[in-house]
């Protein structure tokens, strides 16, 4: 994808189609100066064909110098807009040029600051995106044609800010890269070469990965029960990228790796088992959120921990029933072999703790269909033990449209968990599921702010939506960019 700019309309180069910007009102209201068009766009506009709500494409042909098509593009009402409107009102162009096939455009943006016009870019690229690596040529339907974007009516340095929102969603499109992948390419061992590939692309970060001999040793128990049933080894990957040597404040990042989830010998129904290649979707956002981070060039130090292993079956499974011990010594009693997630999870964190002294933790994870059911796919279920880290990533939710809902961990739900044979058990019966989960992790936190976001509704969606087209999302990796920048400009 190259991006580049033009000043005015009459520095453009020719290309497929022109996109011009449009408020929402009685008569459509330009949203930039572009006189030189009026005869085009005043028609659709009379006549009240084209009025300018968020995402109304109309085309208009033309002969012109430079192109043949304009598309005028709706942006939603100016006094109730807000970054998304353009994000989704720029990928319905987007969209819009897929169709016909268009590979080169020029964009108008709205008369604007440069996150403004980064909203516009955000828009364009995310929808740009086309998992079709599974579908054999001619079923190539809708490839990703978009190939040339002029911007108009910016500057070089708001140029600059556009190509920053490029880097980062190449980030968001890695990790749905990932999630869309087939379960039998995407293993605990790729995810671990990927991680290993970041560390050479960028000096600023390092990778370590533990093998299973090494998780074995080093006592990650839970990791290696769920592991049982796998002919695949487990890995435990840490990636640490330093942007600020000289502070020691880190943001630890942790990420649910599970390849497949066939429930284990608790077994999925038909169903439910179908989208499980998404159950490592909080490992992709971490992986992605490094990536997008070293690009960047963020002032702030990141350690990534990812616990990965598919959630298999096998005559070597781990059972319900058994008794494992953790790597923080605490015993648990699998009631569920399909809560596997919180498993993996709670070594990560306490392994985290143990070997690093992050300043925070933020854990993501598809871990409960408790969360779909709370808050569908427009919202993460957000648990936290600590209120500015909350209304911090709130916040970073609400800037990005990644929204999340806070949830209580109340100390009363700790009695769901309690086990009669050991230290804790890992799942309880179905009320208030998602928090369940999270009451689980909270046992293994010492003193630390920590955030836990239940992405299992976000990170995977059954039909396209805005931006998103079905399937992998790419949760997260804007949410904590966000996060992070705030952060770097506050400290
Ligand atoms: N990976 C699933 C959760 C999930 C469900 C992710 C739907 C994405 C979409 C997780 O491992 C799981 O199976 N959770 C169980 C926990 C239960 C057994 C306590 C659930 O939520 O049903
Ligand atoms: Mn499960
Ligand atoms: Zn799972």
């Amino acid at each position: 994808m190259q991006l580049t700019h033009a000043e005015n309309f009459s520095k453009r180069k020719s290309s497929d189609l022109l996109i011009l910007p449009f408020w929402q009102g009685k008569k459509g209201e330009p949203a930039c100066p572009m006189r030189e068009f009026e005869s085009a766009y005043r028609l659709p506009v009379r006549t009240g064909d084209f009025s300018g709500k968020e995402g109304e494409v109309c085309f208009v042909y033309r002969k012109g110098s430079k192109e043949n098509r304009l598309l005028l593009l709706g942006l939603g009402k100016q006094e109730e807009f807000h970054a998304e409107n353009l994000r989704r009102s720029y990928s319905a162009a987007a969209k819009a040029c897929r169709k016909k096939k268009i590979r080169a455009i020029s964009a108008a943006l709205p008369e604007a600051d440069s996150p403004m016009a980064a909203a516009c870019v955000e828009g364009l690229l995310l929808a740009n995106y086309a998992f079709d690596q599974l579908k054999s040529d001619i079923l190539k339907e809708e490839p990703s044609v978009l190939q040339k974007i002029c911007l108009i009516g910016i500057d070089a340095a708001v140029l600059a800010e556009c190509r920053r929102m490029q880097r980062l969603v190449e980030a968001v499109n890695f990790a749905r890269d990932l999630v869309n992948g087939n379960a039998d390419d995407v293993t605990p061992e790729m995810l671990a070469d990927t991680a290993l590939k970041l560390a050479k692309e960028f000096s600023s970060i390092k990778t370590t990965v533990f093998n299973k001999k090494r998780i074995e040793k080093e006592g990650l128990g839970l990791l290696l029960a769920v592991n049982k049933g796998s002919p695949r080894e487990p890995r435990f990957i840490l990636i640490e990228y330093r942007g600020n040597p000289d502070s020691s404040d880190t943001t630890a990042i942790v990420g649910k790796g599970i390849t497949y989830d066939t429930g284990g010998l608790n077994i999925k129904p038909t169903g439910s088992m179908e989208t499980m290649k998404d159950d490592m979707s909080g490992a992709a956002a971490v992986l992605g959120t490094l990536r997008a981070a070293a690009a960047l060039r963020l002032k702030v130090n990141i350690l990534g921990a990812i616990a990965s292993t598919e959630n298999a079956i096998g005559p070597t499974s781990y059972k319900p029933g058994d008794v494992y011990k953790s790597y923080a010594g605490t015993t648990v009693e699998i009631s569920n072999t399909d809560a596997e997630g919180r498993l993996v999870l709670a070594d990560a964190l306490a392994y985290v703790q143990d070997h690093y002294k992050p300043s925070r933790i933020i854990d993501l994870a598809t871990l409960t269909g408790g969360i779909v059911v709370a808050l569908g796919e427009e919202a993460s279920g957000l648990f936290c033990n600590d209120d500015p880290l909350a209304h911090a990533l709130v916040d970073a939710g609400h800037r990005t449209y990644e929204r999340l809902w806070r949830m209580p961990i109340f100390p009363e739900y700790k009695e769901a968990l309690k086990s009669q044979i050991a230290d804790i058990k890992n799942s309880a019966d179905r009320k208030a599921s998602s928090i369940n989960g999270a009451m689980f992790l909270l046992r293994f936190i010492k003193k630390v702010p920590w955030a836990h976001l239940d992405i299992a509704g976000t990170a995977f969606l059954t039909k396209p939506k805005g931006y998103h087209p079905t399937q992998a999302t790419g949760v997260g990796v804007r949410l904590l960019i966000d996060f992070l920048t705030s952060h770097e400009n506050s400290v």
